[in-house]
């Protein structure tokens, strides 16, 4: 895992936007797995001042993301798709036909899973995968004690996560208990994962992730398997990082050509 701690979100979400962006230059075709939440919005906007400013071209890519709430039609205000709409797709250059989102009210959602699955076939596999963490350790909806193996599937949200997202529902009551997401074993076999993490609510998750023990019990520790993960802190979510200073001077010793600037 490539450890990169950056003194606050703005600057680790300027950091993870210029990954993605080289991604898309390297392959105008890329596949981009994309993720919700309020960790990711920074990173958008700057891909949307790249795009303006310095011609990031969308074109040709296509994108999935992680997750979608079960029940929530597209243009529901707090639904995925509506999220990705409002907060990216609208603002660059992307065909829509290319947008994926997993779709929360088809009639028949298991067949809505394996679609999904085979929608990502077709189209190559995910080059970069960009994730955040719950503060309950779960990367796309994927809850502690899920399979690692898991694939596209309908998972029942923890209780941490709907007091963490039940804010913007007004209540909890109001929120879906439900939600489509991509599996563990989805998500590892993207090419790349790109995971962002900040602030202090989530020390514990980052320190299980990163340096805790493979277990079921923080799904983000799942990506101690890939070979290629990224993980951006800031000092906040660093903070219980027993090798800290390891990352950091990993960070200063990089290779020319291992360098994300
Ligand atoms: C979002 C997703 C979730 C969030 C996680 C962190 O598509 O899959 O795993 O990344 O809940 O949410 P925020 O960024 O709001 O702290």
């Amino acid at each position: 895992m490539e450890v990169l701690i950056r003194d606050n979100p703005d600057a680790g979400c300027i950091l993870g936007a210029k990954i993605i962006a080289r991604v898309v230059r390297e392959k105008p075709d890329a596949v981009l797995g994309l993720a919700t939440g309020r960790t990711p919005l920074r990173l958008y906007q700057e891909l949307i001042r790249l795009h303006r400013e310095e011609g990031l071209d969308f074109s040709k890519v296509t994108t999935f993301n992680l997750d979608e709430y079960v029940g929530l039609p597209p243009d529901h205000v707090q639904s995925y798709r509506y999220f990705m709409d409002e907060n990216l797709f609208r603002h660059i250059n992307i065909d829509r036909r290319r947008t994926h989102v997993p779709n929360g009210i088809a009639a028949d959602l298991h067949e809505e899973c394996r679609d999904y699955e085979r929608r990502i076939a077709d189209a190559g596999g995910i080059d970069i995968q960009l994730l955040g963490l719950g503060r309950n350790g779960h990367i796309g909806f994927n809850e502690p004690t899920g399979s690692l193996r898991s694939r596209t599937w309908i998972k029942i949200l923890s209780e941490q996560t709907l007091r963490d997202n039940s804010e913007v529902f007004g209540s909890l009551e109001a929120m879906p208990k439900h939600a489509i997401t991509m599996g563990i074993g989805t998500i590892l076999d993207a090419r790349r994962c790109l995971l962002l993490a900040f602030g202090p609510a989530k020390v514990r998750a980052v320190e299980h992730m990163v340096e805790g023990p493979l277990s079921a019990i923080c799904p983000g520790s799942a990506l101690q398997l890939h070979p290629r993960a990224t993980v951006v802190l800031d000092e906040n979510s660093a903070a219980g990082l027993r090798y800290a200073d390891h990352y950091r001077w990993i960070d200063r010793h990089k290779l020319d050509w291992q360098r994300h600037q």
